[in-house]
């Protein structure tokens, strides 16, 4: 790939954009985005994108009048348009990818929803995918071309070095369930912090119920933090800082890659016992920054996705944005 590269932004979240276009000297191409009076999206290139690599950024969350799907529609739209107009390299950098937790049959005569995003965006033509913290890394094999999967650990771990680093022995990492322990144990070895893990089960017939032992043990006095790859409903965080209040911890801080923050999760974590949470903004978090005021600390992703972009483009290696860490 040559440096003839350009920011395309999708209309869901487009300061994103704008702030990754900025880091690289660079502004958006210009691109109409409507949606007609029936609820259908329309695109267009008002540029000539002939013979360039385009990196059509698109964020999924309900925000600027977009439902989720929506946005999948329009970023489709967006790279047929590109396609029939003579684009030589189509990336999307999806900071948050749909569907990502759909992904296996966790009961007779489901789809694999995460499959069907991601062969779709395969046969559409689309060259590479940019993503950060998925769900399962093992999704990225249903798309057969380059995937280039960041990771946060390194920026999230920046935040929560500068918090503990005055006092690492009151503060305990904790890992809201099974599937975040491995990672837990990780970012407990780059901080040099304690950790414990935390049970829950969740309803098989309404995954927003969860259950959770009403206290544990070792966290009394403690500071925990604990560290998630996405919030959605916040009933996986709720229930687990219930837990660790119930059980004698003196503070609980959160940090998530993904804050979707959906139904109404930012007003339950403004009114909870937790006092800090870090988000970094793969999602727009103005509607949550508004509700949470100083409780909310952003982490700005627009940085860590230029570099990655500007590496891509001038073909060098990404390894050194984490340390080796995304072949997890
Ligand atoms: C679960 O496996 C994930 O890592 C998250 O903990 C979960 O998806 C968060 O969802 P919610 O906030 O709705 O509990």
């Amino acid at each position: 790939m040559t440096d003839n590269y350009s920011i395309v932004s999708g209309g869901v979240y487009p300061e994103l954009a704008d702030n990754i276009a900025k880091e690289l000297h660079q502004n958006p191409l210009k691109v109409e985005l409507k949606r007609f009076a029936n609820g259908e999206r329309y695109v267009r290139y008002e540029e000539s994108v002939r013979q360039k690599n385009l990196f059509i950024v698109q964020s999924f969350s309900e925000n600027n009048g977009y439902s989720l799907n929506d946005a999948f529609v329009e970023l489709l739209l967006l790279i047929d348009a590109a396609r029939r107009a003579s684009a030589q390299e189509i990336t999307v950098v999806l900071p948050i990818l749909p569907y990502a937790r759909q992904d296996r049959k966790a009961r007779n005569r489901e789809p694999i929803s995460a499959s069907v995003i991601l062969r779709t965006l395969e046969m559409m033509g689309v060259n590479r995918i940019i993503t950060i913290d998925l769900h399962s890394p093992q999704t990225q094999a249903i798309f057969c071309h380059p995937f280039d999967h960041l990771v946060a650990e390194p920026i999230i771990s920046k935040s929560l070095r500068k918090l503990t680093k005055d006092d690492p022995s009151s503060y305990l990492l904790v890992s809201p369930d099974a599937g975040r322990a491995k990672e837990t144990e990780a970012y407990a070895e780059e901080l040099n912090l304690d950790y414990v893990h935390l049970p829950k089960a969740r309803n098989r017939d309404d995954s927003s119920k969860i259950k959770r032992p009403t206290q544990i043990e070792g966290v009394k006095d403690k500071k925990c933090i604990i560290i998630d790859d996405m919030i959605d409903t916040g009933g996986t965080l709720i229930t687990a800082a219930e837990t660790l209040k119930n059980s004698g911890a003196k503070d609980i801080i959160l940090a998530t890659t993904h804050g979707i923050l959906s139904n109404n999760a930012a007003e339950r974590f403004r009114d909870s016992s937790v006092s800090k949470l870090f988000i970094i903004d793969t999602i727009s978090q103005s509607h949550n920054k508004e509700i949470l005021g100083d409780k909310l600390e952003i982490i700005p992703v627009a940085p860590l996705i230029a570099k990655s972009i500007k590496c891509i483009a001038a073909g060098e290696s990404l390894a050194f944005l984490f340390n080796d860490k995304n072949n997890k």
